[in-house]
């Protein structure tokens, strides 16, 4: 096993904006579309603000950059990873790509030690005898649709190696030799996204992965950075511009530190406690602080300079009968 080196990554990211750089002739699609079964590498120029996406989906600079990348990877059907904190976008971003495209998409999660029967298929009893019943992986494979793999580095090394014939970049193939079948016919539109997080503490773009593994990926794309705009994304959460200012303004100071940088995760759970009527301090302890072990005392302290305020002006503090005794 060879660890990832930075000047790889920074490579690879090289390769990328080279190729979406250079790709400034094709037309700028429009709509959505079902993938068809001729799919041309190359032919579409992705746009981000033409994709319908759910209304609470916003981009960050970041992000779209991310997103127009990852469209052409999805489109092309090449397969990609994702490498990046927890939390930051990558799971929302792959479904809203493929929904852009109009392709369907299914996750799963590695963990050491897990069954890959329910992934690749199995043999079930029925009325008396035993029928073969493909997993969800070869069914996504068969349908063409976009798989992330979430937390692609704890694959069992069983999987890995089964995967590399789908990773091809040509002649791609799923064997199932569980099934007495030598290979099922590998959709075109069939499309692998692999995510992971960076091995150690901090946002470092290293990983354990080998090099044959890591090679057979078309791109690597770091995220470590939120993919949300999450100014938007918190006053979506709120609809209170003074609650998701301070939100943001939270973050903005715990992540100075990379030991309390926080997710666009962590922040929607505690806009949607303190929405729901939680003190701020109270929501900060039960949402963020125990998230970060030995730095709890921060983070409550900044989250009392950040929200001091807050309670007095839109009464948070208040107990539902003295704010029914006040408006009487
Ligand atoms: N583009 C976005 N716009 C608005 N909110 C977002 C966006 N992306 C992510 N979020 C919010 O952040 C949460 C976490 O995002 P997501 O699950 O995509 O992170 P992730 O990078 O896949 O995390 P993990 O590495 O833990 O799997 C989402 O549930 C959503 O609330
Ligand atoms: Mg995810």
């Amino acid at each position: 096993m060879s660890p990832m080196k930075d000047s790889d990554i920074a490579r690879l990211m090289a390769q990328l904006q080279e190729s979406s750089d250079s790709d400034t002739t094709t037309k700028v699609v429009t709509k959505a579309r079902k993938s068809s079964s001729k799919r041309t590498k190359g032919s579409k120029k992705p746009n981000w603000e033409s994709a319908s996406l759910p209304s609470w989906f916003t981009l960050s600079k970041y992000g779209k950059q991310v997103f127009d990348e990852l469209y052409m990877f999805i489109n092309n059907a090449d397969p990609v990873m994702l490498i990046g904190g927890t939390g930051l976008g990558k799971t929302a971003m792959t479904s809203a790509v493929a929904s852009a495209i109009g392709r369907g998409s299914t996750s799963f999660n590695c963990y050491s030690g897990m069954d890959i029967a329910s992934l690749v298929g199995l043999w079930r009893p029925n009325k008396g005898s035993i029928e073969w019943e493909h997993g969800l992986l070869t069914r996504a494979i068969i349908e063409g649709l976009v798989v992330l793999i979430e937390e692609y580095t704890r694959a069992t090394p069983e999987l890995k190696s089964k995967m590399f014939g789908v990773l091809d970049s040509k002649n791609r193939y799923w064997a199932l030799p569980e099934a007495g079948i030598d290979s099922v016919p590998v959709h075109e539109g069939f499309t692998m996204v692999a995510s992971a997080n960076p091995a150690g503490n901090g946002y470092v773009g290293t990983m354990r992965e080998d090099k044959a593994s890591m090679s057979r990926f078309a791109g690597v794309i770091e995220i470590n950075e939120p993919l949300a705009d999450e100014n938007k994304a918190m006053l979506n959460a709120t609809n209170d511009k003074d609650l998701s200012d301070r939100i943001v303004r939270f973050a903005e100071i715990l992540r100075k530190d990379p030991l309390t940088y926080i997710s666009t995760r962590d922040m929607y759970y505690l806009a949607t406690t303190i929405k729901s009527g939680m003190s701020a301090k109270r929501a900060v302890e039960l949402t963020i602080a125990p998230k970060f072990e030995g730095n709890q005392e921060t983070i409550i302290t900044n989250a009392r300079s950040v929200f001091e305020e807050l309670g007095k002006e839109i009464n948070l503090e208040e107990s539902v009968a003295d704010a029914i005794k006040g408006a009487n």
